[in-house]
């Protein structure tokens, strides 16, 4: 029953609430966007996230089509990866996911696409920059 009850606290409320939905402007030079699906089922998660000039994620948003796990699981990392630094973020593990949202075996692969989203999101604000700083990539 304890445990019963955990995961209904923890999941349900995610779900029922899921934090930071929407958009942040994809064209922004501190905004990395990551997109990712799941092949095994179509779903499709976007995770945003807002760098700072410390290299701290100071805004998430996501938006994700998909089960109410995937939603979950994309809740928890945007809470999770707030005041954090890139590398940090890049740390988090779909298992940590599954286990505070006390995912079944079946809904490992929703929180693989939150793991994969965020170095999706950190892939594109790193590829931004680079293009930024690095003349030759703009075509000059
Ligand atoms: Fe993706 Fe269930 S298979 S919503
Ligand atoms: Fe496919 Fe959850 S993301 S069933």
């Amino acid at each position: 029953p304890v445990l019963a009850r955990n995961y209904h606290e923890k999941v349900i409320s995610h779900y029922e609430k899921p934090r930071n939905v929407g958009s942040l402007p994809k064209n922004d030079i501190d905004v990395g966007t990551g997109l990712v699906g799941a092949p095994a089922c179509g779903d499709v998660m976007k995770l945003q996230i807002r760098v700072d000039e410390n290299g701290i994620i100071s805004d998430v948003k996501f938006k994700t089509f998909g089960c109410g796990s995937a939603i979950a699981s994309s809740s928890y990392m945007t809470e999770r990866v707030k005041g954090l630094s890139l590398e940090e973020a890049g740390k988090i593990k779909n298992t940590e996911i599954a286990k505070e949202l006390c995912l079944p075996p079946v809904k490992l692969h929703c929180s693989m696409l939150a793991e994969e989203a965020i170095h999706s999101a950190i892939r594109d604000y790193r590829s931004k920059r680079d293009t930024m700083t690095n003349p030759k990539q703009r075509g000059f």
